[in-house]
């Protein structure tokens, strides 16, 4: 684990506003985290880049966006009730709870505690088993509640809706319904900033598809979501792989699961599942419902449950793989510069624009000309908060690609100096061609 660098991320994420601890003014909560305006601008981009390219530019695939708070029975149905679980061991010495297949084994039926080192002897401390679901009551009635829960996963809304969907849009197999939202999981092992939140966002696709396809299409989706995180958000490919699951690790439900795996600073971690689910979740959901959930093959005339080839990711996760993998340390004439080398669709701004002396007026009126006159085609900052060697910083850290600086010189040969955040490379450009060099350079520049 390389915690030096993620410490430096960690800092960087709060220094700078990405992520802030959830309801940190009242002392936190564990694996809860809030976006800040940095973040926020991120997390939305990753959001919209997905939605664009699985639901608006796609004819197979359409959008839901179903509730979080869904019937017990979907639960039932989808078989988390009963096995979304973990097994939790108390510590007889310092009551901490954790969970049995993360600890240290000393021998047969006794564990080492992770905490205070006791040993815990599971004949006498049973490991009991632990929902990851979280309840809610959605009666008005504290005297007759009605149990409902926050949903684990987005894929039981969309299952959910199967029916609803086919019927108004009349979708022939293969299609896809696709969902981003909230998912919630009462997390146990926390930790690792942001990789284990109990309140994240979820991506998912799933894919309804022939019986017979189900094999060819889930191979075809695991290429195609791998090549997301390269091509399209610019993560480099030494640091993600795909892992096939053994035939041991599989899901109840699946038939097949590549995970594709992020080099997260603690180590190879899931950054998403592409799971063959087969017909199972349609097949329960049918059962429990009582509900036709069958697709109508017009080109056979018969009625089946179709499969379900399912790529899911995490939007958190897929912001914090993109920030560790920009995240660039360089020495610079013997000082340090910290760099987020982001792609500039993904940076949070694009440019920056500053006067070189915050109390000359001029300046400041000139620097502010400049930026009206580019932040509406180009996502664009204006800051006067500080020296220029400060600002400058304040951008690489925060991955903006280009600053434009208006300095005295600007008032008569009206040019500005424009400087390149990955090379440092800075060039006088007349500000009236300005907007066009930066959507040219735009256009071409490469993350390194
Ligand atoms: N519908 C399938 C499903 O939910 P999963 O592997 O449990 O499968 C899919 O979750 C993705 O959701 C993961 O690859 C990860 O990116 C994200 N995810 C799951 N649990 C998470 C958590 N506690 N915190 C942040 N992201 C999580």
């Amino acid at each position: 684990m390389d915690k030096n660098k993620l410490s430096q991320i960690v800092s960087l994420c709060r220094r700078r506003g990405f992520i802030f601890g959830g309801s940190e003014i009242y002392g936190g909560l564990s694996s809860i985290w809030d976006y800040g305006p940095l973040g926020a601008r991120i997390k939305k981009k990753i959001k919209d880049i997905w939605w664009d390219k699985y639901v608006t530019r796609r004819e197979d695939i359409v959008g839901l966006d179903s509730a979080i708070i869904m019937h017990r029975d979907v639960f039932v149905a989808s078989g988390h009730l009963e096995g979304f679980a973990d097994y939790l061991v108390e510590c007889p010495n310092c009551k901490k709870r954790f969970r049995i297949d993360k600890i240290d084994k000393i021998s047969d039926g006794r564990y080492l505690c992770p905490e205070c080192k006791a040993d815990i002897n599971i004949t006498d401390n049973k490991p009991k088993k632990f929902n990851l679901m979280l309840k809610t009551n959605v009666s008005a009635s504290e005297d007759n509640p009605q149990e409902a829960y926050l949903r684990p996963e987005t894929a039981q809304g969309i299952f959910a809706n199967f029916a609803n969907v086919v019927n108004v849009t009349h979708k022939k197999l293969p299609f896809g319904i696709a969902q981003i939202g909230k998912a919630f999981r009462n997390e146990v092992t926390t930790g690792n900033f942001i990789f284990r939140m109990k309140e994240f966002d979820q991506m998912e696709i799933e894919y309804f598809v022939k019986p017979s396809d189900a094999d060819k299409l889930y191979e075809l989706w695991v290429s195609d979501r791998y090549s997301f995180y390269t091509d399209t958000l610019g993560i480099k490919s030494n640091n993600l792989r795909k892992r096939r699951h053994s035939q041991d690790e599989l899901a109840h439900y699946a038939r097949a699961c590549t995970d594709i795996e992020y080099n997260f600073p603690f180590g190879w971690s899931e950054l998403e599942g592409i799971a063959n689910r087969t017909d199972y979740d349609l097949r329960r959901h049918a059962q429990v419902s009582k509900r036709d959930l069958t697709y109508f093959d017009e080109d056979t005339k018969t009625r089946y449950f179709p499969y379900v080839i399912e790529p899911s990711s995490g939007v958190d996760r897929t912001f914090f793989a993109l920030i560790c993998d920009a995240y660039t340390e360089e020495n610079v004439r013997g000082k340090k510069r910290v760099v987020l080398k982001l792609k500039p669709d993904i940076s949070p701004y694009q440019a920056a624009v500053f006067p070189l002396l915050k109390n000359n007026s001029g300046l400041v009126e000139l620097a502010r000309k400049v930026f009206y006159g580019v932040k509406n085609e180009v996502s664009s900052l204006y800051d006067d908060t500080a020296a220029i060697g400060k600002l400058y910083r304040r951008q690489d850290e925060i991955g903006t690609p280009f600053c434009i600086t208006v300095d005295v010189d600007s008032l008569s040969d009206k040019k500005v100096t424009l400087r390149q955040r990955d090379t440092m490379v800075q060039e006088r450009i007349a500000i009236d061609s300005i907007l066009g060099a930066i959507k040219d350079k735009l256009k071409t520049i490469k993350t390194s």
